[in-house]
């Protein structure tokens, strides 16, 4: 396995190896887990050389105190991505990518950006185009990996490349959750040992308002989850919403002629999860 943390050494390297094989990438911002591992596996399948980026990019936190304690285990990240045998690992500074202007770019994604998550993170998807479209520049794969968790983010994303006539395939990958249903998350090992019992509670409640779903309209389910959400003292609900899967747009009844999902945000003391089901 390769690291580097220089742009012009890893497309050296890219560039020697490219002729012939086709590049699977997974940006990433460490802290791995099952679920990056997943997508990696899956990179490696349909790729003949796999290239993990592991970078927490500032410029998508709107909340400084969340970039600093965002959980950084690079010794950790290299040994696993070692272990399943990826074969480059992109490592850069800000600097290196930023130099020094640490800025998003401004985007528009068509009004993707202004549902669910971002009504609540002022600016965080210009700073995931921004360095998606910079690290796609950087790299050039054939193919990219995303997490289904953040669908809000893989709509983004393959809006982006779209506009931009980036060319890359974008790949959507199932959520990879824990045992007791959890989604897999970075954010998962800030948890308290208190709200760890009772998170998985956010699965367990959008499965049930899926079922739900077949009988009542948007709004009734909507009410119910709220009304659940306030017998939990643990977890404070941000939103709920079901909405369009292409668009994101909501949507208020179940039509069988268009795909739905439920999305949903919480807060579990100060960490924020999100997770997300289709109907
Ligand atoms: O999903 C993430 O981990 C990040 O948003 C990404 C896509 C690596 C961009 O920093």
């Amino acid at each position: 396995m390769l690291v580097f943390a220089k742009i012009k050494s890893l497309q050296q390297k890219i560039k020697s190896l490219k002729k012939g094989n086709s590049i699977g990438f997974v940006p990433t911002m460490g802290a791995l887990h099952e679920g990056h591992l997943s997508l990696i596996k899956q990179a490696k399948k349909e790729n003949n050389i796999v290239v993990v980026s592991i970078f927490v990019n500032p410029t998508q936190f709107d909340k400084k105190e969340d970039l600093i304690n965002y959980p950084k285990t690079i010794d950790y990240d290299l040994s696993l991505l070692k272990s399943i045998f990826c074969d480059i690992v992109f490592t850069p500074t800000a600097e290196e990518i930023y130099a020094d202007n640490i800025q998003s770019q401004l985007f528009d994604f068509d009004g993707l950006e202004y549902q669910m998550e971002g009504k609540f993170r002022d600016g965080h998807f210009n700073g995931v185009g921004t360095i998606v479209k910079r690290l796609f520049e950087i790299v050039k794969p054939h193919k990219a990996y995303f997490g289904e968790k953040d669908y809000q983010q893989l709509q983004i994303i393959r809006k982006m490349v779209e506009k931009h006539l980036i060319p890359v395939r974008v790949i959507g990958c199932d959520i990879f959750r824990e045992e007791d249903g959890l989604a897999m998350s970075s954010r998962n090992s800030r948890l308290t040992k208190k709200h760890r019992t009772v998170v998985p509670f956010i699965y367990k409640t959008i499965k049930y308002a899926k079922k739900k779903f077949g009988t009542k309209n948007a709004l009734e389910v909507t009410n119910w989850v709220e009304n659940e959400f306030k017998h939990q003292p643990l977890l404070k609900l941000e939103y709920f919403e079901i909405a369009d899967e292409e668009t994101l747009l909501p949507v208020k009844n179940k039509d069988p002629k268009q795909k739905s999902r439920a999305f949903i945000a919480v807060f579990a003391d100060k960490i924020r999860l999100i997770d997300n089901i289709s109907l």
